[in-house]
């Protein structure tokens, strides 16, 4: 794809509530930050911003998000009535985006999705909120497109996987572009009809960590139970009764 892109990769699409504007960039330090940076101007909701890469790319908890040319780096200014549940149902529209390409992705809660036992996608929703008419959130996306070992720093290399890597075949990224909106945008509209609950059947049949035994790192605390269920409120439930809403680091065994 020509950078920016020749048409509008929106062109002929079917969008309801995220249909631009779009703000291109060869690079920029965070998509999440220069959309925050405009949805205070007033940029309204749908506004995107699409990075070719990222200098300093944010992951959740304060994590650096590895962001070279080749993946696709977006962020989504989101006007919500309500936050509960929303970067759970960006995780799906992401999951259900890299299955229309053909890459088994599943979601490890809360919002990771992974593909052949990597992480292939990651989802940083932040909210801003000062109680008024104001109030915004951004949904930033990270996908790992066409990313190749090489791409990747050793840290990452047994642990991240692509788009490509999981295809054996490049995708392109306007195409991706165009189905992670669509997807964004019909998940957005159910998730804003009636909130986070009638999407967990959903996300629950792409989660197979439910029924397994997880090793829970939170608070300072270490423990291993059994995930059981995703709650109508996007809190992972375990068989022993605890309620997690905040993890700092969560492992399937
Ligand atoms: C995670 O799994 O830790 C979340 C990663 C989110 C990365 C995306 S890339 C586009 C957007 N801009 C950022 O700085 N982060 C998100």
């Amino acid at each position: 794809m020509c950078w920016p892109p020749c048409e509008c990769p929106l062109e002929g699409l079917e969008l309801r509530r995220i249909q631009g504007p779009v703000r291109w960039l060869e690079e920029v330090d965070s998509t999440n930050r220069l959309a925050r940076a405009w949805a205070l101007e007033g940029a309204p909701e749908g506004a995107l911003v699409v990075a070719r890469r990222q200098t300093a790319g944010r992951g959740r908890r304060g994590r650096a998000w590895h962001s070279p040319e080749g993946g696709l780096w977006l962020s989504v200014v989101l006007r919500p009535p309500a936050l509960e549940g929303l970067s759970l149902a960006m995780g799906l529209a992401v999951a259900r985006t890299c299955r229309e390409l053909g890459v088994e992705a599943e979601i490890r809660w809360p919002n990771d999705v992974w593909a052949g036992g990597r992480k292939l996608a990651g989802v940083l929703a932040e909210g801003h909120s000062t109680g008024g008419a104001d109030d915004f959130a951004i949904a930033g996306l990270g996908i790992n497109a066409n990313l190749h070992s090489s791409h990747f720093p050793p840290e990452l290399e047994g642990t991240a996987t692509s788009l490509a890597r999981e295809r054996g075949q490049e995708v392109d990224l306007r195409d991706l572009l165009r189905r992670t909106v669509q997807q964004v945008d019909g998940v957005y509209a159910r998730f804003t009809a009636g909130g986070f609950a009638p999407l967990v059947p959903e996300l629950a049949a792409l989660c197979p960590m439910l029924g397994r035994p997880v090793e829970v790192e939170s608070s300072g605390d270490r423990w291993v139970g059994v995930a059981s269920r995703i709650a109508p409120d996007g809190a992972l439930e375990l068989e022993d009764g605890r309620r997690l809403h905040q993890v700092e680091r969560l492992r399937v065994l």
